[in-house]
């Protein structure tokens, strides 16, 4: 079971007792804007924690992960995030992060992003780690740029979501990059096709 601490969050797999925080937020509109999903009501959030409580852990036979995340100093549920390994013989694995507004702007989310990709880099042993968001979601794109990411397309049009072409940003970062960017990392040695040797922590 993962149960993490950073600075000010504990991040850990949903529980039943979650449905309530998880409505207050996911029933709002204004989060549901740039989403795939629309607002959920109280029975629908049940049945989507139900369902989060069984991906507790990613394995390649499991390959979703969704946790919640918990302001430390309150012990509310002020978030979910996701990792998707989408791609298991590439290595690639996808990010996805909704917040609660009445915690967001204090870098709460990045803060809980930026442990997902370390995660996904250190223990799932991710080649490349990538999020996708509406072209107008600044604030998801913003949240990347500081987690590390670089904005790798734009890709015009390219979905039809919510009776409107949307366009989508791409966003990633690889192995390599992170373990540059991020100081608190253990050394890795690097290859000459320049992969980062995963095996030698
Ligand atoms: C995407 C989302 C998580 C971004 O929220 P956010 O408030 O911008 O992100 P954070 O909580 O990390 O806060 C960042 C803000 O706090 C500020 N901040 C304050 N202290 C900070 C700290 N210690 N570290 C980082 N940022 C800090 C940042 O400068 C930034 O402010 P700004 O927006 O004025 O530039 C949020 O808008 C959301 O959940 N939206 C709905 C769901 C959604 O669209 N999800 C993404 C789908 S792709």
């Amino acid at each position: 079971m993962i149960i993490a601490t950073t600075d000010r969050l504990i991040i850990r797999p949903f529980v039943l007792s979650d449905i309530e925080g998880f409505h207050r937020y996911r029933s709002l509109p204004s989060v549901n804007r740039y989403l795939y999903s629309e607002a959920l009501d109280l029975e629908a959030c049940g049945v989507v924690v139900n369902r989060k409580i069984t991906e507790s852990s990613i394995t390649t036979t499991s390959p979703v992960l969704s946790l919640a995340v918990i302001e430390a100093a309150t012990e509310v549920l002020i978030g979910d995030v996701f990792l998707g390994w989408p791609r298991v013989e590439h290595s690639q694995a996808e990010i996805g992060y909704v917040f609660d507004p009445s915690s967001t702007g204090q870098g709460l989310a990045t803060e809980a992003v930026r442990w997902l990709v370390g995660f996904a880099f250190d223990e799932v042993g991710a080649h490349r780690v990538f999020g996708r968001c509406d072209g107008r979601n600044e604030a998801s794109v913003a949240l990347m740029r500081r987690v590390g990411l670089r904005v790798e397309a734009h890709l015009l049009q390219n979905e039809f979501v919510k009776g409107e072409w949307t366009d989508e940003v791409v966003c990633a970062i690889l192995d390599l990059e992170w373990y540059g960017v991020d100081s608190k990392c253990r050394h890795r040695s690097v290859d000459w096709l320049g992969r980062v040797d995963l095996s030698n922590p």
